[in-house]
């Protein structure tokens, strides 16, 4: 069997993070996205994974190069055609993909556990696809199937009046069917193919599509929130292994918990970090409490700061003399009391699309 993890689309939701980096690279956790989904394929057994990328993305294999980091070999094939939806994706990795079944990962997903349940129940079942299928709040955003028996009858994306409170999740295997199915489907009204209908027109022409529900967590990371609950997940997740303290930590420093510090890092005299929390390499943080589920990348600097609940990317230097909650701060970004210059007040150059609540 071999994988293909979606890398692609605009992320228009998450600017002004996304204006410099592909969604699926924002780190969680301080590790790439996508890095979770290579890991639980991995983990799965299927070691041939293809990455469906936009035309000219040379970032995502920067990133992750050959697969041989994670135990698989990757291949990347790019999303020509312009925006029509990852179905579409899919369809062009048909040369890649062959006539073996296949799991479709869409790769800003973010599960607990593994997702063996899943290939194990296609292939016991014989069936030609396998949905995973999680209980929502808002059906409404995603695919939602209308069950009846135990069996689904149609899948409808992102319908007003959803038919059940379950959601589609990212994680899907098929056979070769799919093809004859997107082959006989029409783009919806955004001129996108649903891969919903691809789902609809499965079960009209009787072949077998079964399920599994996700009854842990799940998450598809759309917006700056659904970052923030992602990073906090993974880091309860990890927090078992990631109890690592690589830097130097001063004499009188607080650790508790889970907490990761990454080579170079210089934790301060004054300092109190409460786990889970991730701190790269190259950190250097005084006089600052940092609370549970923030993640810190490398190189950045932190000093008089309240932070819980954060993710601090590379480069950024965070001086606010304030409490910082829920916060994203983007690369080489600069937060910092501005009280000891004149004049006083809040001085802010802020990226089109960022979002400041002072
Ligand atoms: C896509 C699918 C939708 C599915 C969702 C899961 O939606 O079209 O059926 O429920 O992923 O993450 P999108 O996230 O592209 O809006």
């Amino acid at each position: 069997m071999k994988a293909l993890i979606t890398a692609g689309g605009r992320a228009t939701r998450l600017r002004p993070i996304t204006w410099t980096v592909n969604k699926h690279l924002v780190p969680l956790a301080n590790k790439p996205m996508i890095s979770f989904a290579i890991e639980k394929i991995a983990e799965a057994g299927v070691k041939e994974v293809g990455v469906l990328i936009n035309v000219g993305d040379t970032e995502i294999e920067k990133a992750l190069g050959d697969g041989s980091a994670y135990g698989v070999s990757l291949t990347y094939i790019e999303q020509t055609g312009g925006p029509m939806g990852f179905a579409h994706g899919v369809n062009l990795a048909r040369e890649f993909l062959g006539d073996e079944p296949f799991v479709l990962y869409l790769g800003d997903n973010i599960i607990l556990g593994s997702i063996s349940r899943f290939i194990e129940k296609f292939e016991r079942e014989k069936l030609s696809c396998l949905l995973a299928l999680s209980k929502v709040k808002d059906p409404q955003r995603f695919g939602v199937p209308e069950i009846k028996d135990g069996r689904i009858l149609r899948v409808e994306e992102k319908p007003t009046n959803p038919k059940s409170d379950y959601a589609v999740t990212g994680i899907y295997v098929y056979d070769k069917n799919f093809f004859e199915a997107f082959a006989n489907i029409k783009p919806s009204a955004r001129g996108e193919y649903d891969i919903s209908d691809i789902h609809t027109w499965l079960i009209e022409q009787g072949h077998p599509v079964g399920y599994e529900e996700i009854t842990g967590w799940w998450k598809d990371t759309g917006t700056p929130y659904d970052l923030l609950e992602g990073n906090a997940l993974l880091l309860n997740e990890r927090s078992a292994w990631s109890v690592r303290v690589e830097g130097e930590v001063a004499a009188g420093a607080v650790i508790r918990g889970a907490v990761s510090i990454g080579k170079g890092s210089k934790i301060g005299p004054s300092t109190v970090i409460r786990g889970p929390v991730a701190i790269g390499s190259n950190v250097k943080i005084d006089n600052a409490y940092i609370g549970p589920y923030t993640s810190i990348g490398d190189d950045v600097t932190i000093e008089g700061a309240d932070i819980e609940y954060s993710m601090i990317f590379g480069g950024a230097t965070v001086r606010p003399g304030c409490r910082v909650i829920e916060s994203l701060i983007g690369k080489n970004a600069v937060v910092e009391r501005s009280e000891s210059v004149l004049p006083k007040g809040h001085k802010l150059i802020v990226g089109d699309n960022a979002r400041v609540e002072l």
